[in-house]
């Protein structure tokens, strides 16, 4: 197998935990790593790496691991520009735009619903996402989210069931009739694709026995939860995160301090999305109190039609430190380590020896330079499982 060095490297940020005081991103200046395969098989200090066959000068530029996108809501069609156009007039965001996009999903062919997944993986690579998760949830029948998640499982391991999105337009009348088919029937049919469970726990859409039905008929089949937790509004979500050990509450905008406290004595991740605040206009999560009590703190994109249509992990970092009190160290490792944590992963979202070799080298001497250039594509070359599928200068890759 032929080993490749990446050298001269300005900042490198490794994520080590055995190099993390007095910096969480294990930081080495004037660096190496060196790619064996799929795997980092060596970081250090420049002078120190060991020889290889091919060598990448970085020119005194970061690479950092690939961003680890943990919530995306990618399999679907259509879009929603005049929902977003309205709600830039004024009008607010709701559980029930989400009605729109099931329309168009099940109307689409599974050719459609794929091109566009790709497009939009794509996009996502370019920008330095290497390991992304993604839901079904705008299917709900039977058959559409089996074909949501058959779909999403031939580009990820990370496939999420979320026949709890809303309750289907079929249903509307009998709530209690759909939370039976989707821990029955839709279960069965959707828990092979999958490895994990989810509910949006809002008003509008699930309560929180509701939720917690559902997410233990899922536990029951072999999947593990993670939950759209406390949105739009206070409520149950996050307390039943850390009740059913789930890997990570979502949103996290309105928590209360006994909700901050339980994530902060729990292995659960607080994953703040704030592509979403910023396409609602909503008010921020507070990262800060989160960090401040000792959260864990995932950064993803949420990226959807309705509520968050972007697939950028550096745009949010740049939100995040900019509007919710993290630092650009700490908004970097959400986004990478955080991300990983969010999918209970070690072998992603760090270079250290054995992790994927899944990085992103930056036409930028640090990764401050994400929130201190927003808007700007830094990303010019990803590194995914060793091999370089983005380079600097070269069309964007159309199948990932
Ligand atoms: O995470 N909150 C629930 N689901 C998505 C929104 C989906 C939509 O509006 O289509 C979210 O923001
Ligand atoms: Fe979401």
């Amino acid at each position: 197998m032929s080993a490749t060095v990446i050298t001269n490297i300005g900042t490198l940020v490794t994520n080590d935990p055995s190099l993390r005081a007095p910096d969480p991103l294990g930081l080495v200046r004037d660096a190496a790593v060196v790619i064996e395969g799929d795997r980092v098989v060596w970081t250090g200090e420049s002078g120190k790496a060991p020889a290889a066959d091919d060598r990448v000068d970085a020119d005194g530029r970061a690479v950092l691991p690939g961003f680890v996108d943990s919530h995306s809501h990618l399999v679907f069609a259509g879009d929603r520009t005049e929902e977003f156009n309205a709600r830039m007039s004024g009008r607010p965001y709701s559980a029930g735009g989400i009605r729109t996009t099931v329309a168009a999903t099940r109307a689409a062919g599974d050719a459609e619903l794929e091109a566009n997944l790709t497009r939009h993986l794509a996009e996502a690579l370019r920008q330095g996402t290497t390991t992304f998760e993604t839901k079904s949830g705008y299917g709900l029948t039977v058959e559409d989210e089996a074909r949501a998640l058959r779909l999403a499982a031939r580009h990820t391991d990370e496939v999420t069931f979320l026949g709890a999105h809303i309750v289907a337009p079929e249903f509307a009348d009998d709530p209690a009739g759909y939370v039976a088919l989707v821990t029955g029937e839709m279960l069965n049919a959707c828990a092979p694709h999958a490895r994990w469970i989810d509910v949006f726990c809002e008003k509008g859409a699930f309560d929180g026995d509701q939720a917690r039905a559902i997410l233990t008929a899922g536990k029951a089949k072999g999947l593990h939860p993670r939950i759209h937790a406390n949105q739009l509004s206070y409520g149950p979500g996050v307390q039943l995160a850390v009740e059913l050990d789930a890997a990570s509450a979502d949103h996290c905008t309105h928590l209360t301090d006994a909700d901050v406290d339980a994530l902060a004595n729990s292995a659960t991740v607080a994953t703040l999305l704030p592509g979403a605040e910023f396409s609602t206009r909503a008010a921020w999560p507070d990262a800060r109190r989160l960090l401040d009590a000792g959260a864990t703190v995932a950064l993803s994109t949420d990226c959807n039609p309705g509520s968050s249509f972007t697939s950028s992990v550096p745009f949010c970092v740049a939100l995040a430190v900019r509007d919710m009190g993290m630092t650009p160290g700490e908004a970097v490792w959400a986004a990478t380590a955080g991300g990983a944590a969010a999918l209970r992963r070690t072998d992603v979202g760090r270079l250290v020896p054995g992790a994927y070799a899944d990085l992103v080298l930056l036409d930028a001497p640090s990764h401050v330079h994400l929130a201190y250039r927003p808007g700007v594509p830094l990303v010019t070359d990803v590194w995914r499982r060793g091999v370089r599928v983005v380079r600097e200068g070269a069309e964007t890759p159309s199948n990932p």
